[in-house]
């Protein structure tokens, strides 16, 4: 059982829960994951370990509510346990020991891009950090990494740092010139177009794939992406890889592949309307041991 230390709102659909996982705070990884099973039959669920703290023994996991699974394990308060949490998972992000590196963060994307700011800035790398979210409430993990070396904030209606997306602020950055790797977190439709922007730079681009992951151990092959006309396992040859060579249209029409599910758990319907299949118990508490 691991429990939760403290629970903070990050965005209105954004939570981070700090919890104990003691040997994981002491060994992990920039670039590294979990996955979390909240009680006896919840689902798998993969995260990044977005901080951790060894001192104290504890991960910091960062989740986006958006289905059945993540909001039951956001609902979870301070003192409540998660069953269990499997990691370090993935390899490590690759690492520059020097240079300049640019970590582009798209919401809940931040989150992921804060580790690999950390583990460069150890390096001595210097670290330019672009995030970007909807409006100002849905900036993340801006603090953490002004600790870290500058930061651009954008929003898309402009109501906090630029207006725009965090491309426009990367094409400026590209343009002036000295990046020596950009690392790239977020949804598929900015990861992508952050990789078109450095492709004529020719710099290195680095992107965490987010596919649909079962076991996180290679044997499912549920995380399976095209990476320069190879499959590849995110979960154990990832999750982070070359951008320049990522099939993100196979990415995104796969990570679709359950939407219609999804939406069905996101509303029960009556026993014997359902569309897709699912049946919909009474809603049980999940046992926690
Ligand atoms: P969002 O849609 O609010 O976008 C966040 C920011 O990304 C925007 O403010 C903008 O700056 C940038 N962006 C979005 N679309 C863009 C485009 N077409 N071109 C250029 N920039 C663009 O993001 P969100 O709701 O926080 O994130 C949700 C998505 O992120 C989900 O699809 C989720 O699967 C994905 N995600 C990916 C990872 C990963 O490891 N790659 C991790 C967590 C979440
Ligand atoms: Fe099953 Fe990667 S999650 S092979």
């Amino acid at each position: 059982m691991h429990t939760l230390t403290a629970k903070f709102q990050l965005s209105p659909n954004v939570t981070r829960l700090d919890v104990e996982a003691r040997r994981i705070a002491e060994i992990r990884q920039p670039g590294q994951f979990v996955i979390v099973r909240r009680g006896i039959g919840a689902e798998r669920i993969p995260l990044t370990i977005a901080d951790a703290d060894p001192a104290a023994g504890t991960i910091a996991l960062v989740i986006q509510a958006v289905g059945k699974s993540t909001r039951e394990l956001v609902a979870l308060a301070a003192g409540e346990a998660i069953l269990d949490i499997s990691g370090p998972l993935g390899h490590p992000s690759e690492m520059i020991s020097s240079g300049r590196a640019l970590c582009v963060g798209g919401g809940v994307g931040t989150a992921v891009v804060h580790p690999i700011a950390q583990g460069l800035h150890q390096r001595g790398v210097e670290v330019i950090s672009i995030i970007g979210g909807r409006s100002r409430e849905w900036v993340i993990f801006e603090e953490e990494l002004r600790r870290l070396g500058q930061v651009v904030v954008c929003t898309d209606d402009g109501s906090y740092g630029r207006k725009g997306f965090v491309t426009d602020a990367t094409r400026e950055v590209l343009e002036a010139g000295g990046v020596d790797i950009v690392y790239a977190v977020g949804p598929v439709p900015m990861m992508r177009a952050v990789a078109n922007l450095t492709r004529p730079f020719g710099v290195r681009t680095i992107v965490s794939l987010n596919p649909v992951m079962v076991d996180g151990t290679g044997m499912c092959g549920g995380c399976r992406v095209d990476i320069g006309g190879q499959t590849k396992f995110a979960c154990v040859d990832g999750p982070e890889f070359d951008g320049h060579l990522v099939d993100f249209d196979l990415l995104a029409e796969r990570l679709g592949t359950y939407r219609e599910f999804e939406q069905q758990a996101n509303t029960p319907c009556d026993a014997g309307t359902c569309r897709v299949g699912l049946t919909h118990p009474t809603p049980t508490p999940i046992p926690q041991s």
